[in-house]
């Protein structure tokens, strides 16, 4: 059984599929594994570390894609015009390929891998139930997000976060305001906590104003009926009412005129990230103030954001809007996306027959698989089939 990792070659994607640790694990359950040369070098990871961990290294992507049984990647393989390798055309037929591969926002990606008897599993899909806490690659790269936003943000930010009393007088601390407290939110109150901001959070879900409040912060937001019946069944925010954003967004203006630094996070899954910080909210803070906006791979939570950038606003305020924030913190990204498919594979590996075993009745199997034997057949890309 032979796994291949390849080098990620999406715009801006610094992470890596595995590590020389996984390596080493995916090695003792009887695989052959082969990096591309190079796969691991802006995690940090260099070819003789992997080389040293049992992996071989392979000149390129054909290489390595050579009789490969299993693929690992961070993004979607790149495929026909994409870009300069087809990557696609690259891996062999009946192939399993394990990926963070958004195929649901780019629909078109599974009929391709079905086409190409490709059988793929998208772990952004993962089910968030217990079981599967340890293959959960948007929390891992989620906490990372938040921890990493709120240093950038106070790196930007020209003062300081915790209160700092000198002789020379004192430098009050930062108010830190988190919109949106899912997994990076908790970690973005967390880490401005530490860091000695005076901090206050949002969300809709009314479960989590106890975690805001449980982390120290302050719970700043609008509740109504319609907010107690925020949260899906999977755990996710709902879309909300027009009338109740209007309402939130009521609270959120006499807030943020207040905040030095305000983080967002906020997502609706499936959808763009709803706007909670509109431009004459920015306009109402003050200069040098610092918007975080890690949800600018989904559209942004502030109006203003341009994703992919960083800008100065009229009004001297500085808006972060980096994409890929984990890929910003691409050692620790790695480390734990890694572990979180090395996980996945041992959890569904049949030790016998020294291959994966991806029962189709199970929640998490049933969750992650796009295609299967040459057919789409995730419910959400192939209503028919569900
Ligand atoms: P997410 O990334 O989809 O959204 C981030 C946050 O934005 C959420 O807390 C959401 O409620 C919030 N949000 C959406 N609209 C908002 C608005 N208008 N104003 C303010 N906040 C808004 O969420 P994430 O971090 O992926 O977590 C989703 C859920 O999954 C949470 O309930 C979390 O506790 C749960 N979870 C469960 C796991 C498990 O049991 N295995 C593992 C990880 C997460």
């Amino acid at each position: 059984m032979r796994l291949a990792v390849l080098k990620e070659r999406r715009a801006g994607e610094t992470r890596v599929a595995a590590t020389p640790e996984t390596v080493k694990k995916l090695i003792a359950l009887g695989i052959g594994v082969s990096v591309e040369s190079g796969a691991g070098i802006e995690s940090g990871l260099t070819d003789a570390a992997y080389r040293e961990a049992g992996a071989e290294i392979a000149a390129d992507a054909a290489a390595a894609l050579a009789g490969a049984r299993i693929v690992l990647k961070v993004r979607a393989p790149l495929g026909t015009g994409e870009g300069a390798v087809d990557e696609l055309s690259l891996i062999p037929r009946g192939a399993l390929l394990i990926g963070r591969l958004e195929a649901v926002a780019n629909p078109a990606r599974a009929r391709v891998y079905a086409e190409l008897g490709i059988e793929a599993c998208s772990m952004e899909l993962l089910p968030r139930i217990t079981r599967a806490q340890s293959m959960d690659v948007l929390s891992s790269q989620a906490n990372l997000a938040g921890y990493r936003a709120v240093v950038e943000g106070a790196g930007a930010f020209d003062k300081g976060f915790p209160m700092l009393m000198t002789a020379a007088g004192t430098i009050p601390a930062a108010n830190v305001f988190v919109m949106g407290a899912g997994v990076a939110g908790l970690q973005a109150i967390a880490t401005a906590r530490r860091l000695g901001g005076r901090v206050s959070a949002t969300d809709v879900r009314p479960a989590a104003k106890e975690e805001i409040k449980s982390l120290g912060a302050s719970f700043v937001g609008y509740e109504d009926e319609e907010s107690q019946a925020a949260q899906t069944a999977g755990g996710y925010a709902k879309q909300l009412s027009a009338n109740f954003y209007a309402k939130q967004a009521e609270v959120v203006a006499a807030h943020v005129v207040k905040q030095d630094v305000v983080v967002c996070t906020a997502l609706v899954q499936g959808r763009k990230a709803p706007t909670l910080l509109t431009a004459e909210m920015v306009a109402s803070m003050k200069p040098g103030s610092v918007v975080v906006d890690i949800a600018a791979d989904a559209g942004g939570n502030c109006a203003l954001t341009v994703p992919g950038e960083a800008i100065t606003t009229p009004n001297g305020v500085k808006i972060l809007g980096w994409q890929n924030w984990p890929g910003r913190i691409p050692a620790a990204a790695s480390s734990l996306y890694a572990r979180n498919l090395l996980t996945f594979l041992s959890t569904f590996w049949d030790k016998e027959a020294k291959a994966p075993k991806l029962p189709e009745d199970d929640e998490i199997i049933r969750g992650v698989t796009l295609t299967r034997a040459g057919a789409v057949v995730h419910p959400l890309l192939a209503p028919a089939a569900a």
